[in-house]
C-alpha cells in the first residue's frame, strides 16, 4: 500500500465485524427490508422480478429510474440524474470528477470518513469545520467561513449527518451557501440519510437553494432501508452528471442490473416513493411510515443494549439534543468486548445506528434472549 494512501479505517472495521457481532451498535441505517417486506410494501407480486434478465443494466441507470429519482427534485430531468451502486460511488466520482492535487476542500467533521479520505487520496488538502457536540451539533459560521478559503474547490456535507442525526439549521446552511459562493467553491451534498428524521419533517435538500454548483448524493441504502440493492445516485447540472457518468464508465460500468430493472417490476420505483396508485404503500417515510417508525422505536434497543453491555445508560441518557435522523451519537466511558466505534475502547463517543429495531427482529430476534 503506498505510504501516502488514507485508508477508510471505519469502513474497513465496520464490514470486518458487522455481521459477527451479536450487538451491532455501528449500524449506520434503518434495519434492511426483506425482498419480502419490500414486495408487501409495494403491494407487488415476486413473479416479475423472476422475469428479471441478469443483464447489465443502462451504465446512467434505466430511463424509469432515472425519471423517478428526476421526479424527487423539482426542475431536474432524468438526464440530470446517474444512478450509481451505491451512494458512495457517487461520492467517488463526484472527487475524482472535482479534483486535482492540491485542491482545497472544505469538509463537515465529525463525518463518514469517505469524502474526508477520497479527498486526501486524489492530492487535495482537507480543512475541516467542526458540528459541536455544545451547540446542538450546529458548526460556527466563523468556522465555516475560515474553512471554505479563497480557492476552495469543494465542500462536502453530510445532512442529515452522519454521525450525529443533526440536521443543519437555517442559518449555517445558509453561510454554507453564501461562503461557497463567495469563493465558486462546489458543494456536495450527501443527503442519504433524508426521509430518516425523527421529527417527521424531510430534510430539505440542497437541491432546493438556488444555487447550481451543487451535487446531491443520495441512495436507498439508509432511510430506505435497502443497502443491499447499492442504489444510489447524483443529481446536479447536466454537464456535470455528464462528465461524472464518464468517470462512471470507468468504475463500475453502471447500477447493479437486477435492482435497477426491478424498478420495472415496482419494487424499486415504490421505494422512491413515486409508485403509481394502487402499488400501495412506499417503504419512503411518512407518518406511520415503516422507516420512521423503526427508527423512533430505536431508543428502546439502544438502552437495552448499554445495560446489557454493563455500562448503565449511554452517558448523555442514550438520545442526546441533535440526534435528528437514523443515527443517534451515544457515549459510553469505555466499551470492550462488543462493536462499537474504533473510539470506543479510549472512551468517546460512538455513534449508534439504529438497525435493530423491534419491528424488524435482527438475526437471533429482539430482545435478545436472557443469558
Ligand atoms: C453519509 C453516508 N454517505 C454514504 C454512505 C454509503 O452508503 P451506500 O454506498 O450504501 O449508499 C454512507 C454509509 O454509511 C453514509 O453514512
Amino acid at each position: 500500500m503506498s505510504p501516502k494512501f488514507v485508508p477508510f479505517e471505519l469502513e474497513r472495521w465496520q464490514s470486518t465485524w458487522e455481521n459477527r457481532v451479536r450487538f451491532n451498535l455501528s449500524e449506520s441505517g434503518v434495519h434492511p427490508l426483506t425482498i419480502q417486506e419490500l414486495l408487501g410494501l409495494a403491494g407487488a407480486s415476486a413473479l416479475p422480478l423472476l422475469e428479471v434478465r441478469l443483464g447489465y443494466s443502462q451504465s446512467n441507470g434505466t430511463d424509469r429510474l432515472r425519471e423517478r429519482i428526476a421526479a424527487l427534485y423539482p426542475g431536474a430531468s432524468p438526464d440530470q440524474v446517474l444512478v450509481t451502486t451505491g451512494s458512495s460511488e457517487a461520492n467517488f466520482v463526484t472527487c475524482w470528477r472535482l479534483l486535482e492535487p492540491g485542491d482545497k476542500v472544505a469538509v463537515m467533521m465529525p463525518n463518514y470518513m469517505q469524502t474526508a479520505g477520497l479527498t486526501q487520496n486524489f492530492g487535495a488538502e482537507v480543512r475541516p469545520f467542526q458540528l459541536h457536540e455544545k451547540e446542538g451539533w450546529e458548526p460556527y459560521a466563523e468556522e465555516i467561513r475560515t474553512a471554505i478559503a479563497s480557492g476552495t474547490k469543494l465542500v462536502v456535507i453530510t445532512n442529515p449527518h452522519n454521525p450525529t442525526g443533526h440536521v443543519l439549521g437555517d442559518a449555517a446552511r445558509k453561510v454554507i451557501l453564501e461562503r461557497a459562493a463567495e469563493v465558486g467553491a462546489w458543494i456536495l451534498a450527501d443527503e442519504v440519510y433524508q426521509g430518516a428524521e425523527l421529527s417527521g419533517k424531510t430534510t430539505e435538500s440542497f437541491w432546493g437553494s438556488g444555487y447550481n454548483k451543487v451535487v446531491i448524493v443520495n441512495g436507498l441504502s439508509k432511510a430506505y432501508g435497502l443497502p443491499g440493492l447499492r442504489i444510489g445516485w447524483i443529481v446536479s447540472q447536466p454537464g456535470f452528471t455528464q462528465e461524472a457518468w464518464a468517470r462512471h464508465d470507468y468504475t463500475t460500468i453502471g447500477p447493479s442490473g437486477a435492482p435497477d430493472r426491478a424498478c420495472a417490476v415496482a419494487a424499486v420505483a415504490v421505494a422512491v416513493g413515486l409508485g403509481p396508485a394502487g402499488w400501495g404503500g412506499s417503504v419512503r417515510p411518512g407518518p406511520g411510515g415503516s422507516c420512521r417508525s423503526v427508527v423512533v422505536s430505536a431508543s428502546t434497543p439502544v438502552e437495552c443494549i448499554a445495560s446489557r453491555i454493563g455500562s448503565g445508560s449511554p452517558a448523555g441518557a442514550g438520545w442526546p439534543a441533535g440526534a435528528g435522523a437514523a443515527g443517534v451519537w451515544a457515549g459510553w466511558p469505555a466499551v470492550t468486548g462488543a462493536a462499537a466505534g474504533p473510539g470506543a475502547g479510549v472512551g468517546v463517543a460512538v455513534g449508534v445506528g439504529v438497525g435493530a429495531g423491534p419491528a424488524r427482529p435482527a438475526a437471533g430476534g429482539w430482545p435478545p434472549a436472557t443469558e
